[in-house]
């Protein structure tokens, strides 16, 4: 998992930078949410996670690894859609944004759960 995780981020490193470049240009700054939001759930957080997992692989191959990488990699793509549909002027995507954002935020409650229970330092 911590390697999929590491390559995934960048690409949403290169998304949320790209938007951020989009909006600087642009001089629209409605998709700051967006922007905020894929490089610090995507890039940041999933970086940190897939490093975390590399570096301890008790946690990154365990069951609940497996479900906080579903989790988060299912819940951001439907929050991020769902919020970029919502500021851009269709309220009906506020279900949407809901459904994703919990999916993600339950993600990281596992993510959570499997760092405290998982993570144990190594006897030398
Ligand atoms: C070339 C790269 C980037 C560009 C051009 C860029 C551009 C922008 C722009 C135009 C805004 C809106 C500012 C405003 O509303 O006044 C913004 C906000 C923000 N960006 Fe970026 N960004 C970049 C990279 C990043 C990265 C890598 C992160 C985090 C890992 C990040 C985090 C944020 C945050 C947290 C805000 C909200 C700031 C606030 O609430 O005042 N940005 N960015
Ligand atoms: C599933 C998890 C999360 C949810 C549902 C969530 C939700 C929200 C909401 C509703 C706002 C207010 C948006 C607005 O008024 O425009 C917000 C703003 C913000 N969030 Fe999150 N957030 C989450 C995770 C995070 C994380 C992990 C970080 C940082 C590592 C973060 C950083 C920020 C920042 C910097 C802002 C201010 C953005 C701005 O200036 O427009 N959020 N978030």
């Amino acid at each position: 998992m911590g390697v999929r995780l590491i390559k995934i981020s960048v690409v949403y490193f290169l998304i949320g930078v790209g938007l951020g470049m989009y909006m600087s240009m642009a001089h629209n700054y409605t998709l700051t949410g967006v922007h905020v939001h894929i490089n610090l759930l995507g890039w940041a957080s999933m970086g940190l996670a897939g490093i975390y997992y590399h570096l301890f692989p008790q946690a990154g191959e365990s069951k609940i690894g497996t479900a906080h990488f579903w989790l988060h990699n299912i819940g951001l793509p439907i929050m991020m859609i769902g919020l970029a549909a919502l500021v851009l002027g269709n309220a009906s995507f506020e279900p949407v944004v809901a459904v994703g954002g919990t999916i993600t935020t339950l993600g990281i409650i596992l993510f959570v759960v499997n760092i405290l229970v998982n993570v144990k330092s190594v006897g030398r």
